[in-house]
């Protein structure tokens, strides 16, 4: 009798809350109920049936049994399933427009509400360039976090390495939206961003206090034989690039790319000067021979200018296109060569439209094209660009690549590290323990021991 009471009473005020909340009257607990209106009679709530009480029961039975499970599997296999899991949402993400989809994935990762990744990555993975230690050579490109939002989240998700940026010395809003377009048959994007940029002092003030954070974690980690962990960045774990822009008004393309210099890099394991963006009109010439030598020059002399501690100022890095002919090449590996730069990325978005993607008619829209209609005329410059610098500048290989098998020819062809965007947008978090299986697993079976041994495989 009493349990019946409690039920009604629990119906009445769900019914009164949830149901009709702006109907119910304001309930009086005077002792007097004479001036209070009467309530009016409840509509019967069918009581539940029979089924549904025994599915409700059956649900919560699992959900216990489960729960139990959960918590007697290790802690791997729970990171697992976590990371499996994400995949429940590419569905809705795929659903959103792509900058809004894209926005919502920096915050949920600037917040944390992405899964971390506790499993070590595989010593055969792990390799030393530019005198640090990145645990495996896959990381995020540039153009995902553009304003450092999400530096810690992302590398927790078990990258490499992660570079922020563009960054352009004073804000800007980049080319009007639309600006991302999708092209899912063909695991591609199109981009004309245009570098929207939060500028070099708003991403300062916040690598700025992340780098506090992490140079902590450093000082206060070690691993649980008491030896100090062997960690990557300047800044704790993980390894960090900062790639800078120019502004889009800016007639002094050096100045920019020094002011970059100035503000940032303090916070950067590496820097990059982005020099091939199809967006910014203008910006691709900087890859001539003259121009890139001239501006590679004030550059480095900006930042061997500034004080730098023990371990010195960050190596400084040339991202460039996948649309330049042999002569291009030439002249850059010549540069590059020339000035010690310390490494190249290859490549940036193209603006060619491959067979594969010209009869999508969102291949029309103007813009960079990334993903895996890139993979082979980046790969091919990739190698030619390994060539011409004889195998003595670290190479990151990038453009299309969405497999360990990917990245793994990536290596072979010249790269010592490789990054991804537009697989991991379509992909989600899943897609970076897979990649570094498959590389570990290609690695193997070919028998290499390490990456460095595999660097540039296919072009001896
Ligand atoms: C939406 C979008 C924005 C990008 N923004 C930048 C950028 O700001 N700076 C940059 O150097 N590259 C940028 N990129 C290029 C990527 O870093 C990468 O070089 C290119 O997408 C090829 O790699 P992927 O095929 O794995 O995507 C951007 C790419 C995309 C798709």
């Amino acid at each position: 009798m009493k349990q019946k009471v409690g039920f009604a009473l629990i119906r009445e005020s769900l019914y009164r809350k949830l149901i009709k909340p702006s109907s119910a009257p304001p309930r009086h607990y005077c002792t007097s109920s004479a001036n209070v209106p009467p309530t009016p009679p409840l509509p019967k709530v069918p009581h539940s049936s029979k089924k549904g009480r025994l599915l409700t029961g059956a649900t919560i039975g699992l959900l216990i049994a489960g729960g139990a499970y959960a918590s007697t599997v290790d802690e791997a296999t729970f990171c697992g399933w976590l990371f499996s899991a994400t995949k429940l949402v590419n569905p809705f993400f795929a659903f959103l427009d792509p900058e809004v989809a894209h926005r919502l994935a920096v915050s949920a990762a600037a917040r944390g509400w992405v899964p971390r990744e506790k499993r070590p990555d595989l010593p055969i993975l792990g390799l030393d360039v530019w005198g640090r230690r990145f645990s495996n050579p896959v990381g995020l490109a540039a153009g995902f976090d553009k304003n450092a939002e999400a530096v810690e989240g992302l590398l927790g998700l078990g990258f490499g390495f992660v570079e922020v940026g563009s960054v352009t010395p004073i804000p800007q809003e980049g080319n009007p939206k639309p600006r991302i377009f999708r092209l899912p048959n063909e695991g591609a994007l199109i981009n004309r961003c245009g570098f929207n940029s939060e500028g070099i002092v708003a991403v300062a003030k916040r690598l700025g206090a992340q780098h506090g954070k992490r140079k902590l974690e450093t000082s206060s980690t070690s691993s649980p034989a008491g030896d100090e962990v062997k960690h990557g960045g300047k800044a704790g774990p993980g390894i960090l690039g900062v790639n800078l822009g120019k502004n889009k008004t800016s007639e002094d393309a050096a100045a920019d790319y020094v002011q970059g210099v100035h503000t940032l890099s303090q916070y950067a394991d590496y820097l990059v000067i982005n020099i091939s963006s199809p967006n910014t009109p203008g910006l691709r010439q900087l890859q001539g021979r003259k121009q890139l030598k001239d501006l590679v020059k004030k550059i480095q002399a900006a930042r061997d200018e500034m004080q730098w501690g023990e371990e010195g100022p960050p190596p400084l890095l040339v991202k460039i296109a996948p649309d330049l002919s042999k002569q291009d090449l030439e002249d850059i590996a010549a540069v590059a060569l020339a000035l010690r730069v310390d490494g190249l990325i290859i490549s940036n978005t193209t603006i060619q439209r491959p067979d594969s993607v010209s009869p999508n008619p969102v291949a029309q829209e103007t813009g960079g094209l990334s993903g895996k209609p890139l993979f082979n005329m980046s790969t091919n410059i990739l190698k030619e660009m390994y060539l011409l610098t004889k195998g003595r500048i670290p190479l990151i290989g990038c453009g299309g690549i969405s497999s360990g098998e990917d990245a793994y020819k990536k290596i072979r062809a010249g790269a010592t590290l490789v990054q991804l965007y537009t697989a991991f947008g379509y992909g989600g978090p899943a897609l970076i323990p897979n990649i570094k299986a498959e590389l570990a697993h290609c690695l193997e079976k070919d028998g290499y021991k390490s990456v460095h041994e595999a660097v540039g495989a296919d072009c001896r």
